[in-house]
């Protein structure tokens, strides 16, 4: 878990970057209904999490910068004993300065009094500026205010800033701290894979084995998976975001299950994809042994010195490649890939930023160039195959295997470290592990 020290350290980083006489503001998420009065579980903005550490919803965090001093305010929900019987504990003004370092706490009703007043004169207001309207129109009631008190000597913020951009540029390279949970994030996401490997067989649901996952994480603390679970057996491997996970499971089909944990905010995202009896067929291992083969050639990719590309090239490559070998395309794989022909059986990129969002934050260009790997970024490399059913196009034995692969990877000076190696991609090892 990180400490407030560290969430500390994370606001002075910000505020050093920020111009002088800015005010940030960042809002908590919201609690969302579910149905009549049930709520969806809470989870933080991670901007929100990643500045505060704070996990409560209806909160504001305003940071302000001005020559050599900046403060730091938190506005939280008021300590309320009969309702915390109901709903829980609540940290309050005063855990907001003891248990979380702010050096001024409001309550949240008390916003619209006390917000233009800490706004009152700075030069610049930093929010996030393109992500929710409903708090962009509140930064403009605050401004708004200002601007009709000119007379009284008032003056609003001449300028907007996005304060999500600074804030996304932070989170890309992790620290230490950060590494040391996602490796966490990691194990146990690779250790729910296993069991979903080990209690497979033919027949079984779909969702028997999503319980699986889901028991392995619950019971050492990651109470959510990192986004929805997709477990395909069969041809639903070739749905990307297939999760409906409720169909039996065939003798002799192959089945994907793209799934990671979540631990204290950050996630894990592996993908495996299996032959539910335990032995792949001649074709499904030929598919298996060319998307492997793409993905340990892009993972030798991520090294310092590369951009943040050259593994989805190389992947592409041998995908394709491999398609026209297998008879899936006809044709020179530099004319194939020109013309996106590749596109039909592989149709995502190789891997994403990864963090407290699976999908996580940061910019993939800077100045309309590829970025550059930097030491501490995380990503995935997820290759994959995906020939529907229906196509006709492809040699029969091939309609319906849908593979994809996927670990997670932290870039380093010296190899990458991969977070989720413990589960097995070699096909032998896959085997091997299901026999036993
Ligand atoms: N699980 C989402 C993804 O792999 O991108
Ligand atoms: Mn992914
Ligand atoms: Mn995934």
């Amino acid at each position: 878990m990180l400490t407030a020290r560290w969430h500390a350290e994370r606001r002075a980083e910000l505020l050093e970057q920020l111009p002088d006489n800015t005010i940030a503001v960042l809002p908590a998420n919201p609690e969302l209904i579910r149905n009549n009065d049930a709520e969806y579980p809470f989870r933080q903005h991670s901007n929100f999490l990643y500045l505060t550490g704070f996990n409560e919803p209806d909160a504001l965090m305003v940071l302000r910068k001005q020559g050599n001093s900046s403060e730091s305010i938190l506005f939280v929900r008021p300590k309320d004993p009969a309702a915390e019987i109901w709903t829980g504990f609540r940290a309050g003004t005063e855990g907001a300065t003891q248990a979380y370092g702010f050096d001024r706490a409001f309550t949240i009703d008390q916003i619209d009094a006390e917000l233009p007043k800490l706004m009152d004169g700075a030069e610049f207001v930093a929010y996030p500026l393109n992500e929710n309207k409903a708090f962009a129109n509140r930064v403009f009631d605050w401004m708004e205010t200002l601007a009709k008190g000119i007379r009284r000597g008032s003056a609003a913020p001449e300028a907007t800033l996005d304060l999500a951009d600074y804030i996304h540029e932070m989170r890309l390279v992790k620290t230490p701290e950060e590494l040391a949970i996602m490796r966490e994030a990691g194990r146990i996401s690779a250790e729910g894979h296993i069991a979903a490997m080990m209690a497979a067989k033919p027949g079984c649901y779909e969702y028997q084995l999503e319980a699986e996952i889901l028991h392995t994480f619950v019971r050492q603390g990651a109470r959510f998976p990192a986004y929805n679970s997709i477990v395909g057996g069969g041809a639903n491997a070739c749905i990307l975001h297939y999760i409906e996970n409720n169909k039996a499971i065939n003798d002799g089909d192959l089945v994907l299950i793209d799934a990671g944990a979540e631990v204290h905010g950050y996630a894990g995202d592996i993908t495996r994809t299996f032959p539910v009896n335990g032995r792949f067929t001649g074709e499904q291992r030929a598919v298996y042994d060319i998307v492997l083969e793409a993905m340990k050639a892009s993972i030798d990719e991520l090294k310092i010195g590369n951009h943040c590309k050259t593994f989805h090239e190389k992947s592409t490559r041998i995908l394709t490649q491999g398609m026209v070998d297998l008879g899936l395309l006809q044709g020179d794989v530099d004319g194939l890939i020109e013309s996106g022909a590749h596109t039909r059986y592989f149709m995502h990129g190789t891997g994403h930023h990864i963090g407290l969002d699976v999908h996580d934050v940061g910019r993939y260009k800077l100045d309309g160039e590829w970025r550059m790997w930097q030491p501490g970024m995380v990503t995935t490399v997820e290759p994959g195959i995906y020939i529907q059913a229906n196509d006709e196009r492809a040699p029969e034995g091939f309609r319906g295997i849908g593979i994809r692969i996927e670990d997670d990877l932290v870039l380093t000076e010296a190899e990458p470290e991969n977070l989720t190696a413990q589960v097995p991609k070699e096909a032998d090892d896959i085997e091997a592990l299901m026999r036993g």
